[in-house]
């Protein structure tokens, strides 16, 4: 058994382990970042795609956003679509601010790459890991690899390890609130070898079921079909999913998505959930561990962003100045950002897809928000506001 001592122990090498820990280092605290899975999986593995404004911010202050603003593709807006016609939001016109489209594992192979080269302690493959003591001065990580237990002593633990980590369920029992909602849909998605048709995404809404546009970079395209929640993917060959892609986003203007080799398919589900609160004792949740929104506001990955910010300052001002407010409110500040994710995913998915079953009356009004969308400024104002982030609450 070997013993190790750090400030902070991270579980989880996805966006919120990574950023945490390297905004940590800046500050000077040290940690050691615990990931189950090889450090190529985390490279590859591709989930979001957008970049709110305040992201990019924060990559680009932390001294991590130098491929980001090479590659990165800036989007002054966004299209949404019905009955095949495109009308443009168009986010600088009503809010000053853009996103970028930077894949997710393209901000994991950053940081990363910062982190080794900042001598920083990643363990991949780590093994299996289980957390002692968060209601203690020194609470401990145990890591279990081929029979022999390390000992990491903390001075805090972050679990940033995703909604199927080990770190919420470490809490103990009665403490937590759960809140939940699943969607009776999931989302087919594939990734393209194509050059995109088309500058920015569009998120059509179709008698049939929501699909979306949107791209990785100027030779890569990513494509969503909604689909069953169970939806067995060995069922959808390459024809088939482009019938339906066709079927559901070629517009009357001629617009049309261009075919290209499949590269990657997968099937996503879709819920709504949080937990409250984010901290207990020396364990802080950071990310998906505490928090899960459906992907159509894009705010995945932001919301993980955002957390770290907060952590990372409440630990830095506890750590230089020894003051301990910032900590103790992690958990409110945190979720007045994540209550208000929460509602605009939850709006955007009730928007724009199909709810198999839903009463003839829903299904009208649905067309009749979506109709007043398009046609009022002020209400594609508040999507805008929405998509791009809204600012971070001062801590
Ligand atoms: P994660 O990225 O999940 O990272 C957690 C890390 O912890 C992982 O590397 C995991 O291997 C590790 N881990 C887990 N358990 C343990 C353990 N016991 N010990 C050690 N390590 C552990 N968001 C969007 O905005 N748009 C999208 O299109 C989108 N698509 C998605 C598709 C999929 C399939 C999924 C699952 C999510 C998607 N998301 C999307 C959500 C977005 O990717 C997440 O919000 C984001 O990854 C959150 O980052 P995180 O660091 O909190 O968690
Ligand atoms: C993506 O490109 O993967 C993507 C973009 C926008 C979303 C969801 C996913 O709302």
């Amino acid at each position: 058994m070997a013993r190790f001592e750090t400030q902070v122990g991270v579980v989880g090498a996805g966006p919120a382990g990574l950023m945490l820990s390297h905004l940590l280092h800046l500050r000077g605290i040290h940690s050691i970042v615990l990931e189950a899975k090889s450090r190529a999986y985390c490279e590859e593995r591709v989930r979001a795609g957008v970049l709110e404004h305040t992201s990019v911010q924060m990559l680009n202050d932390a001294g991590v956003g130098e491929r980001l603003e090479r590659e990165g593709l800036r989007h002054d807006g966004i299209e949404l679509g019905l009955n095949g016609v495109r009308h443009r939001v168009p986010f600088v016109e009503l809010t000053g601010k853009y996103v970028t489209v930077y894949g997710q594992q393209e901000v994991v192979k950053d940081l990363i790459a910062r982190r080794l080269a900042d001598r920083g302690d990643l363990r991949f493959e780590c093994g299996e890991v289980s957390i002692e003591g968060i209601d203690s001065e020194k609470p401990r990580i145990l890591v279990n690899r081929d029979g022999q237990t390390d000992e990491i002593h903390c001075d805090y633990i972050a679990g940033c390890d995703g909604f199927h980590g080990i770190c919420r369920g470490a809490f103990p029992e009665g403490v937590l609130s759960l809140y939940e909602r699943s969607y009776p849909f999931g989302w087919l998605g594939i990734l393209v070898e194509a050059a995109p048709s088309q500058k920015e995404l569009v998120y059509m809404h179709h008698p049939r079921g929501f699909a979306l546009y949107s791209m990785r970079s100027p030779k890569i395209t990513r494509l969503y079909l909604q689909c069953k929640p169970d939806e067995d993917i060995r069922e959808w060959s390459d024809d088939r999913i482009w019938t339906e892609l066709h079927t559901r986003l070629n517009c009357e203007d001629g617009w049309r998505p261009v075919e290209g080799r499949i590269l990657q398919k997968g099937v996503t589900g879709m819920r709504s959930f949080v937990v409250e609160p984010l901290q207990y004792g020396r364990l802080f949740l950071a990310g998906d561990s505490a928090h899960i929104v459906p992907p159509t506001g894009a705010k995945g990955m932001n919301l993980a962003m955002a957390d770290v910010h907060y952590l990372s300052n409440a630990l830095g001002a506890l750590y230089v100045t020894g003051d301990e407010r910032n900590l103790k409110s992690y958990s409110e500040t945190c979720l007045r950002r994540i209550w208000k994710a929460q509602r605009f995913s939850w709006w955007m998915t009730s928007l724009l897809h199909r709810f198999e079953n839903e009463p003839a009356f829903d299904r009208k009004r649905q067309l009749a928000e979506l109709e007043y969308v398009l046609s009022s400024r002020a209400a594609l104002t508040s999507l805008a506001e929405n998509y791009v982030g809204l600012p971070l609450d001062r801590q």
